[in-house]
């Protein structure tokens, strides 16, 4: 048998696993700051969970699922995003009989069945907020500021934001802004490509972000959703993008930003980067204020954003992983680890070799661990309790007691 990963999926190990832990850790500190709590919810979910919220015409439901039958015969699907999810969890658990407000944020991993390349895997990490309950554009305000602060903690330069307003489903809102476009896009029907043919009756907001270049020189004088809001949309719009100028948050607003599922209403944003190259969005959310409408409940206004864990590592600086501190040098396995056991346990990083290989093999080690101190521990050593302290970064070595020679490394090192 031949034992290979599947494809599109990946190990992290190394740089990458560490970039994750931090990328999510300082996720955890900037997001607590403004309230919001972590949720794990589980990889697999009922797959009407996805097929109703998200729209059966998305690309995500209609090809990108990955579906699997339980053995009663349950249809579940493996998350492919987690807005559907934390929506179940607060429907499920009635938690806004309990409070006005929840906000939420989760890491994980999603699956999509995409084609793979750079930045783009079928097993991929998101790193998600939801807030519910609240309609002010404040509470959109607050997850342009939530990111930004997040890129200066995690040192991501170079990122933009774009945002747009697709309206609600008010009749002289994005009904009608539909049908202007339709309208728009039927003049040059033929000039357009099969996907976007198709999309005219089903999703036409699509055909905006179609990557087609022909298919974009039609759309780029396409009517704007901007243009055809309602006034409750328009005002909440205009008010977002007034405090976003106050708060010096720059932005771009784009009228081909739609956004992949169809749950948005109100604003709509993604985080680019140049960097990034054919996949470039690092991010993306927007308001869901008719997601609970769906599930058959009652309207909760609400708003999140997504950011890819695999596409922010590809943007942030690397990190280093802390050197153990200390090598035990020694020949004989039960003093050796006595003193690797003791050192451990006041908190200092400590490796040895448990092979008792050869002095020379040993050191060669410890210069490869990139330690500050070599603790050796000969014959004679270990007869007398004492430790041959070799300080690399000095050059210098003395011989001490056990517990002196402890106390000097806890001393440099904590
Ligand atoms: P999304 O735009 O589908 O939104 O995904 C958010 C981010 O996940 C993308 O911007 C991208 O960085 C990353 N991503 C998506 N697919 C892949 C892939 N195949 N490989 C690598 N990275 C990928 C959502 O999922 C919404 N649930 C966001 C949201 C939360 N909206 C409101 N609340």
């Amino acid at each position: 048998m031949k034992l290979q990963i599947v494809k599109g999926m990946r190990d992290l190990i190394e740089q990458d696993a560490r970039v994750f832990s931090h990328l999510e850790e300082k996720a955890r500190q900037v997001f607590s700051l403004y309230g919001f709590e972590e949720i794990r919810t589980p990889i697999l979910e009922m797959a009407e969970l996805f097929t109703h919220g998200i729209g059966e015409e998305t690309d995500i439901v209609g090809k990108e699922m990955y579906l699997l039958e339980d053995r009663r015969g349950q249809q579940l699907a493996m998350r492919p995003e987690g807005t559907a999810a934390v929506v179940r969890h607060v429907v499920q658990n009635q938690v806004l009989k309990q409070k006005k407000q929840a906000k939420y944020f989760y890491f994980g991993p999603m699956f999509r069945y995409e084609r793979p390349q750079k930045g783009r895997f079928r097993q991929f990490h998101q790193i998600g907020v939801e807030c519910f309950g609240v309609e002010s554009p404040v509470a959109d305000l607050e997850m342009f500021l939530m990111l930004r602060q997040y890129f200066e903690a995690i040192n991501l330069k170079d990122v933009g934001f774009q945002i747009n307003s697709i309206g609600c489903m008010d009749p002289s809102c994005r009904p009608q802004y539909k049908q202007n476009l339709v309208a728009y896009l039927k003049e040059s029907q033929e000039e357009l490509c099969e996907d976007c043919n198709r999309r005219i009756d089903t999703n036409p907001l699509r055909v905006l972000d179609c990557k087609n270049p022909k298919c974009q020189e039609i759309t780029d004088s396409a009517p704007h959703s901007e243009d055809c809001l309602c006034s409750d949309c328009g005002d909440h719009y205009q008010t977002l993008k007034n405090l976003l100028d106050e708060h010096q948050v720059a932005y771009q607003c784009s009228h081909r930003l739609v956004r992949g599922l169809d749950y948005y209403s109100k604003t709509v944003f993604e985080v680019y980067s140049a960097n990034l190259g054919a996949q470039s969005a690092a991010g993306g959310g927007g308001r869901f204020d008719n997601l609970f409408e769906q599930y058959g409940e009652k309207q909760v206004p609400s708003i999140g954003f997504a950011l890819g864990l695999d596409r922010l590592a590809l943007l942030c600086p690397p990190v280093e992983a802390a050197p153990p501190g200390v090598f035990v040098l020694g020949f004989e396995a039960t003093a050796v680890s006595k003193v690797v056991a003791q050192i451990r346990q006041l908190g200092l990083g400590c490796s040895y070799d448990p092979n008792s290989s050869s002095m020379k093999s040993q050191f060669r080690q410890a210069d490869k661990a990139g330690v500050r101190f070599v603790a050796i521990l000969g014959e004679e050593e270990v007869k007398t309790g004492t430790v041959g302290l070799k300080d690399l970064e000095t050059g210098t070595q003395e011989n001490l007691s056990t517990e002196a020679a402890i106390a000097k490394i806890t001393e440099v090192l904590l």
